[in-house]
């Protein structure tokens, strides 16, 4: 063998070796771009693969991700509260994938509509452990609630009406809760605020409206009251409201324990924990809410004479941060006034920008060089469809890569097919595979029950 062979056959296995080093898995990659280096070659090479398999745009969750957030929240809230039950709020996300994934951890299901109460079924919930909370169910959801023994969580006198008048037709009881509004602001975004007085939702503290909802629920045998529920807003990123809440409905607890002999099994206290949307943006943790809650716990429930279990309903802390949407730049465009990044999803893959002006972070795969400011503009033919505005972002060429993080809650979920775009594809990364968990769409989607999709007319 002469040396230069010799030297190449030892050198080959430490480049092999180091090739490996430098390709990170899926899952690593998805970390990687989080951590601001989308633009490493090994990084880019991970999401190419996943655009190459499954196309633009394409939403991705990462297992690991929510199985963390979820012990995170159990290592924050159960040794504090040996009395506890957590349920998903699927609204963020009823990708089927998701919504067994966090059935298998142990979490109820917090739904806000028929369909998703038969997604909880589909995905192997018993109707025992599906809370169902709207403040307009039609008749339809309360007879299917109903019977599959959920537990209906009642936002009107008159709802309260037609419950009781259900249970009866069914010779059933129907499991029952308040939805109570304590007129608590959270200090979120206007449009997700939910608790303070003017909202459409829940019963009023104020004026003894929630007390009277008690007293009438007591005396109809068609019903079981069991317990009480709030839910103050979305991505709250402070404990005060918290705080302030639980005290409110704590002493409306023993209020309706002196006053009507009512003894709750549970007490909701909701979901709306943010997460952090933006780089070194920080906000309360599990743990600050869990360390704030405890001493108020305490006290309210002496005070009350005996302990409900404390029910959570956390949706986004669960998914958000799994989520990203990988799209593709269509084109790049220098006007007078701005640089337009026009990529291949809009409001239509993710409302959240255009509707609450929300911050989503993006990252141009595999270029990290000639910073620029620019809008990242999507592909609906309407203004307000920019998802990322002047953000300086490495310079972007027609066919990159990009993504958007944090998408994994209300992303998909609220996506639509507006410009008669199909929705997109969602993939779970587990390690280094990722699965899909639900195709694109198709033209034939659109069409449903209608004839399938003609072939076009020449
Ligand atoms: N429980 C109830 C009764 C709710 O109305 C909600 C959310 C949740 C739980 C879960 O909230 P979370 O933990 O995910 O914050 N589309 C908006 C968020 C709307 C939230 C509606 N209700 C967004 O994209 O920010």
């Amino acid at each position: 063998m002469s040396l230069r062979r010799l030297s190449l056959a030892l050198l080959l296995p430490v480049m092999a070796l180091q090739a490996q080093q430098a390709a990170p898995t899926l899952h690593e990659a998805l970390l990687a771009a989080r951590a601001d280096r989308a633009g490493e070659p090994g990084v880019a090479a991970a999401f190419k693969r996943l655009a190459d398999a499954h196309g633009t745009p394409l939403y991705i969750y990462d297992q690991a991700h929510i199985k963390g957030q979820v012990a995170s929240l159990r290592a924050a809230f159960g040794p504090r509260f040996p009395k506890l039950r957590i349920f998903y709020a699927l609204k963020a996300n009823t990708n089927p994938a998701v919504i067994d994934l966090l059935r298998a951890e142990g979490l109820g299901a917090e739904v806000v509509s028929g369909g998703e109460i038969e997604s909880a079924l589909r995905q192997g919930y018993a109707g025992r452990d599906i809370m169902f909370t709207s403040s307009s169910k039609n008749p339809r959801e309360i007879r299917r609630a109903i019977e599959l023994g959920t537990v209906l969580n009642v936002d009107s006198l008159d709802e309260l009406n037609q419950v009781q008048a259900e249970a009866r037709r069914q010779k059933k009881q129907a499991r029952i809760s308040f939805r109570i509004n304590p007129g608590v602001d959270p200090h979120t975004i206007h449009q997700i605020n939910t608790g303070i007085a003017e909202s459409k939702f829940g019963l009023h503290l104020q004026g003894g409206i929630a007390f009277k909802a008690y007293e009438t629920a007591k005396g109809m045998p068609e019903v079981r009251i069991e317990g009480a529920h709030c839910h103050i807003g979305s991505q709250i990123t402070e404990t005060d409201g918290y705080v302030l809440t639980a005290r409110k409905m704590l002493g409306f607890v023993k209020e309706l324990k002196d006053k009507l002999g009512i003894r709750l099994a549970f007490l909701d206290l909701g979901g709306g924990l943010g997460i952090p949307y933006q780089d070194g943006q920080h906000l309360m943790s599990p743990e600050d809410l869990a360390k704030d809650l405890e001493p108020v716990w305490k006290e309210g429930v002496a005070a009350a004479g005996y302990e409900p279990t404390l029910w959570l309903e956390p949706g986004r802390f669960f998914v958000g941060g799994s989520g990203y949407l990988l799209v593709r730049v269509n084109t790049v465009k220098e006007t007078p006034i701005k640089t337009f990044v026009n990529v291949d999803a809009g409001f239509n893959t993710l409302m959240r920008p255009a509707m609450y002006q929300a911050y989503h972070r993006v990252r141009i795969i595999g270029r990290t060089q000639d910073p620029v400011k620019v809008d990242i503009a999507g592909d609906v033919c309407e203004t307000g469809d920019i998802l990322a505005e002047g953000r300086l972002l490495p310079r972007a060429k027609a066919g990159d890569l990009a993504v958007i993080l944090d998408a994994g809650a209300y992303g998909f979920s609220m996506a639509s097919e507006y410009n008669a775009r199909p929705l997109p594809a969602e993939v779970m990364v587990v390690g280094n595979e990722a699965k899909v968990v639900r195709r694109r769409g198709t033209m034939n989607d659109l069409y449903r029950s209608a004839k399938p999709a003609a072939a076009p007319r020449k």
